[in-house]
C-alpha cells in the first residue's frame, strides 16, 4: 500500500513570470519582474539606492521577457505534464495580463482569455489548476506609482484582481494561493512587497505595513472565494526554512526559537490563525517599531479573523542554522537569505544545503501549529544540466534529490501529518527567480535555452521526467 493518500495530488509548479514570455503580447502590462535584469548580479543591482525600475535593453538582458515562451506553446507543455501524470498543475496568472497598469476598474479580456485556454486545456487532460493569484509579479505601475505593497490602494486593486479571476474560475479551479512566499520580504522586499530602496524598501516600518496590508488582501480573497463556492480551498504560501540551532548553547537555541517565529511561522501565524502572534511585540521592537506606528483598523483586524485561509502550501529547498556566538563559522547562500554551514550537509551548485529530513521536520512543525492541510508547493534541485548529442539529460542528482523528499515526506504522513499534494518547482526549466539564469534548472524537461538567450526552445524529455511519470503511476516511491 501506498504511503500517500489516494487523490494525492502529485504535479508540478511554475510563475508566470519565469515562463510565459509574451510580456506585451495580448495587451499585457509590465510587471516589477520585467524589469529584473538577468545574471547573478540581479538582486545587487535592484538594491542600489538610485534603482527606479528603469528597464534599459542597453546595458542589461531581461530573460522575463521571454521566459521559455509559455504563452505559445503551453499545449505542448501542458501534455508533456500530462504525460508525466500530473494530477495537478500550479502556476500563476500575471496581475499584469488581466489589469495591465494595476489600478484600472476593468479587466482586459484578451488576458483572461490566455488563461481561460490554459484552464481548460489543463482540465481537457484531467489536471487540475492549482493557481497562485500572486507570484512575484505586481504591475510595474503599482510599484513606480503607488510605491509597492506599503500603500494602502492597493489592497483595493488586488481585491478586484482577485474577485475577477475567482468569480471567471471558481467552477474550473478549487485550488488557489494568494501571495507566493509571503515573508520572503524579511529578507528581500523587492519581489513579494514590490518595493526597492528608493520606494523605502529598507524601512521595516514599510515592510510590515506592506504585510498588513496583504493579510487583508489576502483575506479579502479567502471572503470572495466563501461567497462564490463552498468548495474552494484557499490558501497561503510560506517560504519555510527548516531552522536549527548550531549547537545546545541554550543562546543559540533562544535565536533558532525567535528565527523561526519571525521568518517562518509570522506571515502563517496571521494568515493561519487569523490574528497577530503574541511575539509580534518583540518583533516589532527589533526594529524601534510597536503597532503604532502601522496603520491597521478594527474592522481589518476582524476581517483576518473572520477570514483565515483553509490551508498552508509553502516551499521547501533547504535548512539554515542559527547560531550567535563568535566562532568562527562559514556562511551559506539560500533562497533569498543565509546561515551558517551545517556541518551535517551537503550544498548545491548554488549552495543551498540539501536537507530531506528537514522537509519532514518542517511538516510536523507546521501541522503541529496549525493542524490544517498542508501541501508541498515547491521543492526541488536547481543544477546545471548538460544534455549529450540527443540533448537528453541524466538527471540521476535531480532524481535523489526528489527521492529523498518524497521520502521525507511519505515518513511525515507517518507521523500523522495531512499532506494535500507535492509540485516539485520548475517541473519545465524556466528562468530563474534569484539570479535570472537559464542555467539554474529544475525542470523534468530541458528547454533549449542558454542564459543570453540563445536555442531553438524546443522541450525534451530528462531521466527525471520517466522517473517521476513512474512516482505519480504509482502514487509514492516503489518499495
Ligand atoms: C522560490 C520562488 O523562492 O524559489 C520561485 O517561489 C523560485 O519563484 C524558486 O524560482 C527557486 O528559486 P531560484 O532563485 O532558484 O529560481
Amino acid at each position: 500500500m501506498s504511503a500517500f493518500p489516494e487523490g494525492f495530488l502529485w504535479g508540478g509548479a511554475t510563475a508566470a513570470n519565469q515562463l510565459e514570455g509574451g510580456y506585451q503580447e495580448g495587451g499585457r502590462g509590465l510587471s516589477i519582474a520585467d524589469a529584473l535584469p538577468g545574471g547573478k548580479d540581479r538582486f545587487k543591482i535592484v538594491s542600489q539606492p538610485d534603482f527606479d525600475w528603469t528597464i534599459d535593453e542597453t546595458k542589461y538582458t531581461y530573460p522575463n521577457h521571454v521566459g521559455i515562451d509559455f504563452y505559445h506553446r503551453y499545449k505542448e507543455d501542458i501534455a508533456l505534464f500530462a504525460e508525466m501524470g500530473f494530477k495537478c498543475y500550479r502556476f500563476s496568472i500575471a496581475w499584469s495580463r488581466v489589469f495591465p497598469n494595476g489600478d484600472e476598474t476593468e479587466p482586459n479580456e484578451a488576458g483572461l482569455k490566455f488563461y481561460d485556454n490554459v484552464i481548460d486545456e489543463c482540465l481537457a487532460h484531467d489536471i487540475q489548476p492549482v493557481i497562485t493569484i500572486s507570484h512575484y509579479e505586481l504591475p510595474l505601475d503599482l510599484a513606480k506609482k503607488y510605491g509597492g505593497w506599503k500603500n494602502h490602494y492597493l489592497i483595493e486593486f488586488y481585491e478586484r484582481f482577485a474577485r475577477t479571476v475567482l468569480t471567471r474560475y471558481a467552477d474550473k479551479v478549487k485550488y488557489w494561493m494568494t501571495f507566493n512566499e509571503i515573508n520572503s520580504a524579511a529578507h528581500f522586499p523587492v519581489m513579494g512587497q514590490g518595493m526597492v530602496p528608493s520606494t523605502g524598501a529598507n524601512d521595516k516600518k514599510n515592510v510590515f505595513q506592506a504585510w498588513h496590508n496583504q493579510f487583508v488582501a489576502s483575506a479579502k480573497a479567502v471572503k470572495i472565494a466563501r461567497e462564490l463556492r463552498k468548495d474552494l480551498h484557499v490558501g497561503c504560501m510560506i517560504l519555510y526554512a527548516t531552522s536549527y540551532s548550531y549547537d545546545s548553547n541554550p543562546k543559540n537555541q533562544l535565536a533558532n526559537l525567535q528565527q523561526n517565529q519571525d521568518f517562518n511561522f509570522f506571515c502563517g501565524d496571521v494568515q493561519v490563525r487569523g490574528e497577530y502572534p503574541a511575539y509580534t511585540k518583540r518583533l516589532l521592537a527589533k526594529y524601534g517599531l510597536t503597532f503604532d506606528d502601522l496603520q491597521i483598523t478594527d474592522g481589518e483586524l476582524a476581517l483576518l479573523k473572520q477570514y483565515p485561509v483553509d490551508y498552508i502550501g509553502f516551499s521547501y529547498y533547504m535548512s539554515m542554522a542559527v547560531e550567535t556566538t563568535d566562532r568562527d563559522t562559514s556562511t551559506v547562500a539560500g533562497n533569498l537569505m543565509g546561515g551558517v554551514k551545517n556541518p551535517f550537509l551537503k550544498a548545491s551548485d548554488w549552495g543551498w544545503q540539501i536537507d530531506p529530513t528537514g522537509l519532514r521536520i518542517a511538516l510536523n512543525e507546521l501541522y503541529d501549529r496549525y493542524q490544517k492541510p498542508l501541501f508541498v508547493v515547491e521543492n526541488g534541485l536547481g543544477a546545471v544540466d548538460k544534455p549529450d548529442e540527443n540533448f537528453y539529460v541524466a538527471d540521476d542528482y535531480r532524481i535523489d534529490y526528489l527521492k529523498a523528499h518524497i521520502k521525507a515526506m511519505a515518513g511525515a504522513i507517518a507521523d500523522g501529518v495531512d499532506l494535500m499534494g507535492y509540485t516539485p518547482w520548475g517541473c519545465i526549466d524556466l528562468v530563474s527567480a534569484s539570479t535570472g539564469e537559464m542555467s539554474k534548472r529544475y525542470g523534468f524537461i530541458y528547454v533549449d535555452l542558454d542564459d543570453q538567450g540563445q536555442g531553438t526552445l524546443d522541450r525534451y524529455r530528462k531521466k527525471s521526467f520517466y522517473w517521476y511519470q513512474d512516482v505519480i503511476k504509482n502514487n509514492g516511491l516503489e518499495k
